[in-house]
């Protein structure tokens, strides 16, 4: 351990001399985070808008869910699923009837939420579609982001996440993002789901046209096709609805979720789904040793209450409009596009500012921490908790560091 608190650069160089060169991450090292802020092994205190990706919308060290961790952790804290625990029938009850679907299937991270979805889908689509055997197809839409497995990436759009990963899976077509024509195009015999993000959060804060989710919803309808709307970034809150999918007014025939979730404090991820689907699952078809376990149940469990019961939700989704009013005015011209849903935006740079990044690391001098996404979008996306009177202390920083440029 280096034996100061001064110095971030001696932890800079810990980690990029020991570990593997897979992020990027902007050069400060966080020591402590409570509510939305956070402080550096320097003592500097920063305002944080990346919320972990959205799994800290409950805000850094939650007392309830930290209380809840911590009496769990002492109580009993893994049983795998060999044997049944306490917490686990309840949580998925309460997590079912709060997302309103059948049944709930616990995993850990939002990429085996996502394998959970693939398989799901799949199995249906051999069982109760007829598809001829191993030639089920799934649709997804370019710019998407579903995690990092190697089925996962086999369908990115993104050369940075995918090159030289392959074999790649099949079984998967890329529509347009936002085009309904397009993908009915591509919809045949052997489609068993198309799988969207409502809002795509890592391709920055997309939203597609107002009628993407419904004309996608209807087309699954008259071709017997699931309609899977991955939630694990968009959902719980971040857009200003507990499922940024139902904003459209459709209901898709299975989530996933992840992130919020635990409110950042331990990875729990799950697909939700009907029975018709998931009952597709028997004995020894899925399971991971880490999901559904007391701990995680007991975590997510104080999370969906505070998310519930603090009103975040809706909170959400009135800060939002103030976020947005602000943002729109301000006044520069190297602002392409802005996009906002909640509490959560994302703002397209024209390249002749260079990139985004050069903009995040502007902030994070001033306290503000944000990162981009892609090269030339910021993307927004404090803790729920987060007061007006702290957005705006955040937006004249932004403000101030967009007129100085
Ligand atoms: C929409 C979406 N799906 C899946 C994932 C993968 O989640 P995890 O990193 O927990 O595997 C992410 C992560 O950013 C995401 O945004």
């Amino acid at each position: 351990m280096p034996e100061t608190r001064a110095d971030a650069s001696q932890w800079i160089a810990l980690e990029d001399h020991w570990s593997a060169h897979n992020y990027h991450p902007l050069d400060v090292v966080i020591a402590r985070g409570e509510g939305i802020w956070v402080w550096d092994v320097e003592g500097k205190k920063y305002l944080d808008f990346l919320a972990a990706y959205s799994a800290l919308n409950q805000g850094y060290g939650h007392p309830r869910i930290v209380e809840a961790l911590t009496r769990q952790a002492k109580e009993l804290a893994l049983t795998s699923r060999a044997f049944r625990n306490d917490r686990f029938g309840p949580f998925c009850r309460k997590l079912s009837q709060l997302l309103g679907y059948d049944k709930t299937l616990m995993m850990n991270t939002g990429a085996e939420a996502v394998e959970t979805a693939v398989k799901a889908c799949r199995r249906w689509g051999y069982r109760s579609k007829g598809v001829p055997a191993g030639e089920a197809e799934i649709i997804v839409f370019d710019g998407n982001f579903h995690g990092r497995t190697t089925t996962i990436i086999s369908f990115s759009t993104d050369e940075g996440a995918r090159g030289d990963f392959g074999p790649y899976t099949p079984g998967f077509r890329v529509a347009p993002y936002g085009d309904v024509e397009a993908t009915r195009a591509m919809v045949n015999d052997r489609t068993v789901a198309i799988l969207v993000e409502p809002i795509q959060g890592e391709g920055g804060v997309v939203i597609p046209p107002a009628d993407f989710l419904p004309g996608l919803r209807a087309l699954c309808d008259e071709r017997k096709v699931l309609l899977i709307c991955d939630e694990i970034q968009s959902g719980l809150g971040r857009a200003g609805s507990l499922l940024a999918h139902t904003l459209s007014g459709i209901r898709a025939d299975g989530v996933t979720i992840g992130k919020a979730l635990s409110g950042g404090l331990y990875p729990v991820s799950a697909f939700l789904a009907d029975d018709a689907v998931m009952d597709v699952f028997d004995p020894g078809s899925h399971g991971s040793t880490y999901g559904g376990n007391p701990l995680a149940c007991a975590v997510a469990e104080a999370a969906m209450d505070v998310l519930v019961e603090e009103g975040l939700v809706e909170h959400s989704a009135r800060l939002g409009v103030h976020l947005e009013e602000r943002l729109r005015a301000i006044e520069v011209d190297f602002i392409e596009e802005i996009r906002v849903a909640g509490l959560w935006a994302g703002i397209q740079f024209s390249p002749s500012v260079g990139g985004a990044r050069k903009i995040s690391e502007a902030l994070q001098a001033k306290g503000l921490l944000c990162k981009e996404t892609h090269v030339h979008t910021l993307r927004l996306a404090p803790p729920l908790v987060i007061k007006q009177e702290e957005l705006d202390m955040a937006l004249d920083i932004l403000e101030g560091v967009l007129l100085s440029l």
